[in-house]
């Protein structure tokens, strides 16, 4: 097992603590590390008078790094050059390299539009109901014995990172174990939404480098050996950043496993649809382990599969075993979410109602949203074509092997750094590319610009 992203939680008892300590330790790096800066600002306030006038109380405030990932983008946004590709941050893009926004999301926006009797009151806390029980329906299935018992409850959050964050709280608050365990590599921002939630972060080994492919061996040692009860986040499809998913097979043995040693799925949907193209397809994993009885959690997002991603439109579902337990649980989600931000926008929410509800509407979402996922599968085969064509050393099958938004390119992050510098393509250092926001005429200059990499930049 990895301890890396391990965020020991001290000796505190109650989450508030040891999100405080967390803070703390946080905190207390920071001020370490600002000392100079804050002896700086002391040199220039020689008098009361002008520390008074001068000194902002924030002033032994340090600057914090940009997010790894939207980070990307503030650095591609700076850069004047007509060449420029920003390949960091997953959102969709067309051919002409331009934002979508789904027709079918402009049709059910002009419907709530045109309806005056619409109203902008607050939803309650836990969102709008309709949209929580289609979205239910959508990522467990129309059939599913969970959601005809009553077993479920589905709770409108801020699109997927607000519903891991309630779905987390929740747990640090109310589960017996507090260690959950995440994949090696995985989504960046997990082990701060999780630390910060109460919970204690380490890994599971996942990608194999050697393969470009699941560590499956690696997979099964570490969850084997991982306490009963903890919590496991799993990534139900197209796995970010590596783009590496388990088979059916693989998941039914990793579900065997899991179920065995009584750990708890949690799991994180940012990508129905999009891995591909069919929305049942990619809930295969999921509904695997809702169909075998036992507990789990699992975090929707609308951001990428209906292009909502400013809307901040999701959902966290929480299987139980029984009704009476799954009131209960709301209950106590009602409580995480009041004083959090007290109840979701109604927006985007509706949107996704009025789509999921109307059979054509609902339809014609599918044919867009295999639209999106077809032009990604295509890029990674123009990619691949390209260096195929180019002679490029290595073997780039895995471009077309992995699945969903992300490639993980292999790219190290000085061949990152040097494609940024001479060829204005900007990725994450970890050689993570979107291949939602490559178009057939950008291939080649991407093409170029990884073979430069690797013939020259070790
Ligand atoms: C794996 C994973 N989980 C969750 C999210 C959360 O996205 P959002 O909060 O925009 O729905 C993302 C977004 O990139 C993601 O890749």
């Amino acid at each position: 097992m990895r301890p890396e992203l391990t965020l020991p939680t001290g000796h505190a008892s109650s989450p508030t603590d040891r999100r405080l300590n967390a803070l703390l330790r946080h905190l207390s790096s920071s001020s370490s590390s600002s000392s100079s800066a804050m002896d700086t600002n002391n040199s220039i306030s020689p008098s009361p008078t002008s520390a008074f006038q001068h000194d902002s109380v924030f002033s032994h405030v340090v600057q914090a790094p940009e997010d790894p990932i939207l980070g990307v983008t503030v650095a591609y946004n700076k850069d004047p050059s007509p060449v420029k590709l920003n390949l960091g941050v997953g959102a969709y893009r067309t051919e002409e390299g331009k934002p979508l926004v789904l027709n079918v999301v402009r049709k059910a926006e002009q419907q709530l539009v045109n309806d005056r009797a619409r109203v902008k009151e607050y939803l309650p806390i836990i969102g709008l109901a309709e949209f929580n029980k289609l979205s239910a329906k959508l990522i467990f299935g129309a059939d599913s014995p969970a959601i005809q018992e009553n077993r479920v409850t589905t709770v409108q959050c801020l699109s997927g990172t607000g519903s891991l964050r309630v779905g987390a709280e929740f747990l640090a608050k109310h589960y017996h174990q507090r260690t959950i365990y995440v994949p090696l590599p995985t989504w960046g921002n997990h082990p701060k939404v999780f630390t910060l939630a109460g919970l204690s972060v380490k890994t599971y080994r996942y990608y194999d480098p050697a393969t470009r492919g699941l560590n499956f061996q690696g997979l099964l040692e570490d969850l084997g050996s991982a306490p009963a009860g903890a919590i496991v986040l799993l990534h139900a499809c197209a796995h970010n950043p590596t783009g590496v998913d388990p088979t059916l097979q693989q998941w039914e043995q990793i579900r065997q496993l899991m179920r065995s040693k009584k750990l708890l799925p949690f799991f994180d949907s940012a990508y129905q649809g999009f891995a591909s193209g069919s929305l049942d397809a990619d809930a295969q994993s999921v509904r695997m382990f809702v169909a075998d009885g036992g507990e789990c959690l699992a975090a929707q997002s609308y951001a990428k599969n209906m292009g909502l991603y400013g809307e901040r439109v999701g959902a966290l579902s929480i299987v139980c075993k029984t009704a009476d337990v799954a009131g209960k649980v709301e209950s106590q989600l009602k409580l995480v979410i009041r004083p959090m931000y007290s109840n979701p926008p109604i927006h985007g929410a509706s949107i996704v109602a009025a789509i999921l509800r109307d059979r054509n509407l609902y339809s014609e979402w599918t044919i867009e949203l295999k639209a999106m996922a077809d032009r990604i599968i295509s890029m990674r085969h123009q990619l691949c074509d390209a260096l195929r064509a180019r002679g490029t050393p290595g073997d780039w099958s895995h471009i077309i092997k992995q699945i969903g938004m992300f490639t993980f390119t292999g790219l190290n992050s000085k061949q990152v750094t040097f494609m940024t510098k001479e060829y204005h393509i900007y990725m994450t250092s970890d050689g993570r590319i979107s291949m939602a926001g490559l178009s057939s005429k950008t291939v080649p200059h991407l093409a170029d610009a990884i073979h430069a990499a690797v013939t020259r930049v070790v």
